[in-house]
């Protein structure tokens, strides 16, 4: 006789809502976690005195010095120690092969020494291409003719990696996409004796229409062409384990997908082919998104916010960018303070 109506019961043997019934066994059958630690809190930064909202990243915004040392200090207060820096570099100071992003006095440089002078065991992760200091918007040099120069500008990201680490950045992650960049970086960094400076690779970062809002908040836009001869194309899968071989024996530490959400089919099988760490970057696009409907009442933002991370690391992430990162670690705490 069944419990539930006393009428009909179905002659099953398994019953999967018998492992869902109490919060205490959902507790012990849950796969997946998600954590502070998981979190890496990509951030703007700016020379200017007063942060500057993105309009398109509603909750972001290119901060000041201030800014973002208050940032920082309330993301480390719920757990999130680890920030990845995006200068926003003043036009003037933009120029065809980039040079800023060398200026061992520059904005980054800068921002990494008062940051560590806070924070000594706060965890900096630096973005390595050239598209916030070139002219042409592109990561990579422009020829004359319009091509993107795969050599020329690996050597311009060996100059721009060795500024940062030596300015204190734990962790150098190129997103540029150009060929041999992660072996020319490891040779260049542990050249001048950087052997603890890691890298994480941008192994599969794909030309996706998800970074409008990031290319917005670092009028980073490219002036011509598109990155479609550099960054991958949406379509390709089998490409991305290529890819991923190279970072590999090139001497990455982690790989990276980005953007995540759209692309969790390509961090499953990067989850399944190789031994290092994965990370994914839920992007300017994907958080554009979610805010948009999460402001208009579509959404329940704490909900949904936590699902979409929950599923990248599902998927097998063991690290998500995501510029939700401080506001979910204080959703996180809070829940398990409960
Ligand atoms: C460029 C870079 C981009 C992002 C991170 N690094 C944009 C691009 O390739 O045009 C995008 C991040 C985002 O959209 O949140 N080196």
């Amino acid at each position: 006789m069944s419990q539930e109506t006393g009428t009909t019961m179905l002659n099953l043997l398994q019953r999967p809502r018998r492992n869902r019934k109490h919060p205490a066994i959902r507790a012990f059958v849950r796969e997946t976690t998600l954590a502070p630690e998981h979190l890496i809190y990509p951030l703007f930064v700016h020379a200017g005195e007063d942060d500057v909202p993105i309009a398109s990243m509603p909750g972001c915004a290119r901060l000041s010095r201030r800014g973002l040392l208050a940032e920082v200090e309330k993301a480390r207060a719920v757990g999130v120690d680890i920030i990845a820096l995006f200068p926003a570099v003043a036009e003037a100071l933009k120029a065809p092969d980039g040079r800023e992003a060398w200026n061992p006095n520059g904005l980054v440089p800068d921002t990494i020494k008062a940051l560590k002078d806070r924070w000594p065991d706060l965890v900096i992760v630096t973005d390595v291409a050239l598209d916030p200091y070139n002219s042409d918007g592109h990561d990579g040099i422009v020829a004359p003719d319009g091509r993107i120069l795969n050599d020329e500008t690996v050597e311009a990201l060996c100059n721009q990696a060795l500024c940062q680490a030596r300015a204190g950045a734990d962790v150098v992650a190129p997103s540029d996409m150009m060929d041999g960049r992660v072996q020319a970086l490891r040779e260049a960094l542990d050249g001048e004796g950087f052997i603890d400076v890691s890298i994480l690779a941008y192994t599969a970062k794909y030309a996706s229409g998800f970074y409008g809002p990031f290319r917005d908040a670092l009028d980073s836009a490219p002036k011509s062409g598109d990155k479609k001869t550099y960054q991958m194309d949406p379509a390709n899968a089998r490409e991305a384990l290529r890819e991923a071989e190279l970072d590999e024996v090139e001497g990455a530490d982690i790989l990276m997908v980005k953007p995540a959400g759209p692309y969790l089919d390509i961090l499953a099988a990067l989850r399944r082919s190789t031994s290092l760490p994965l990370a994914a970057y839920q992007v300017s696009g994907e958080y554009a998104m979610l805010k948009a409907a999460c402001e208009r009442g579509w959404l329940d933002e704490k909900r949904v916010v936590l699902e979409s991370l929950l599923g990248i690391r599902r998927a097998g992430a063991d690290v998500i960018l995501t510029y939700f990162a401080r506001q979910a670690a204080e959703w996180l705490v809070a829940s398990s303070r409960r």
